[in-house]
């Protein structure tokens, strides 16, 4: 039986989202590469402004369901920003205290709006203790701890309910090439694919998902080894994607491919995306284009033609004093030169020279 507050919460989740639009599948036109589609899936037109908008509406639903969250319960999460911003959204909806546990070089603007909402953050010094601290929070304030790095891959639908994949296919078809032959997307909790990576085998497609990795991140050596003990300090340098350790929700049996991309290189490539589709996006959308032409220079290689669809996953406005600031570049001793004469040769005439 559901408790009343319960029932209302879900109401004001449900009807919240009724209200809502669905995010745009953008073209990007690669003037020299006819044959190829690219599409950006472009998350950053959330209302809380990243991706992270569906997960923070599944978590909640998630546990609300189960009965972890009641009338007053406190919720707490580790984020690395973007998922915070979206669950205070939904903690204000519910009239719920939210307290977010982060990196303390989290960027000033993403606490900015979890503040707005509502929220409380706590930062601290070691990423690797971000879902430690959360915990403990948790524990103090008798609240719930939502482990977005746990829950993930399972709070989301991902059969349809309208999910990131449904969307994605339900877009592409009217396109030449409705099936693309890859999808392209970084890993945070890893519930993003694992979610394209389901939807696509219980549609029985022939898409196969990407995952780009950033350099520091253990996802990728995970991924070639299966040692779940991997771990390196310090942050990715992309926010909101590469993990110091392996997390729960990253299952790579639902992954096809990863690529390993320089950080310098995601930097280069938000300014490229800039110049061919006049938009900012964050780090992570400069790791997904990045791997994209990687893969459209192996279709070029192999003759193919087709599709292939990256994730947009939030805008670059939050990240004006960061990756798109020369002088942060050099003082991080980060040279984006030579991947942005990489990725240039490659929009003009389609050469990836590694
Ligand atoms: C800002 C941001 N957060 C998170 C993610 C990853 O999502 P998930 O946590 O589902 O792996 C991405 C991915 O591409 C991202 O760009």
């Amino acid at each position: 039986m559901s408790d009343p507050w319960v029932r209302e919460a879900i109401a004001a989740i449900n009807a919240d989202y009724t209200r809502s639009a669905d995010t745009h599948l953008v073209q990007v036109l690669l003037l020299a590469l006819p044959e190829i589609k690219l599409y950006i899936k472009d998350e950053s037109t959330h209302i809380t402004g990243s991706l992270k908008h569906r997960l923070a509406r599944s978590l909640f639903l998630y546990a609300l369901c189960n009965g972890w969250v009641q009338k007053d319960t406190p919720v707490i999460e580790a984020s690395s920003g973007s998922t915070a911003i979206s669950e205070a959204y939904y903690a204000r909806l519910l009239g719920l205290p939210f307290f977010a546990v982060m990196a303390r070089s989290t960027s000033p603007e993403k606490i900015r709006r979890i503040t707005q909402y509502g929220g409380e953050c706590v930062l601290v010094d070691d990423p690797r203790q971000d879902r430690h601290h959360a915990k403990k929070l948790a524990a103090e304030l008798r609240g719930h701890f939502m482990d977005q790095f746990t829950f993930a891959e399972r709070a989301t639908d991902w059969r349809g309910n309208n999910n990131i994949a449904e969307s994605i296919f339900k877009q592409l078809s009217d396109e030449a090439y409705a099936i693309p032959e890859w999808v392209v997307c970084g890993a945070g909790t890893g519930g993003t694919a694992a979610t394209l990576g389901r939807y696509i085998r219980y549609r029985g497609y022939e898409t196969r998902v990407c995952v780009v990795d950033p350099e520091t991140s253990v996802y990728y050596d995970y991924y070639h080894t299966r040692d779940s003990s991997l771990c390196r300090p310090g942050g990715s340098g992309i926010e909101g994607i590469g993990r110091p350790q392996v997390e729960p929700s990253f299952l790579p049996s639902t992954i096809d491919h990863m690529i390993k991309v320089p950080n310098a290189g995601s930097y280069a490539a938000i300014r490229i995306l800039q110049e061919l589709i006049g938009k900012r996006f964050g780090g992570s959308t400069g790791t997904n284009f990045y791997g994209a032409c990687q893969l459209i220079a192996e279709m070029l290689r192999q003759g193919k033609k087709g599709s292939l669809v990256m994730l947009g996953c939030d805008a670059g406005e939050l990240y004006n004093d960061t990756y798109y600031n020369a002088q942060w570049l050099e003082e991080q001793n980060i040279d984006i030169e030579p991947y942005l004469a990489q990725l240039k040769r490659f929009i003009t005439d389609g050469v990836w020279v590694d």
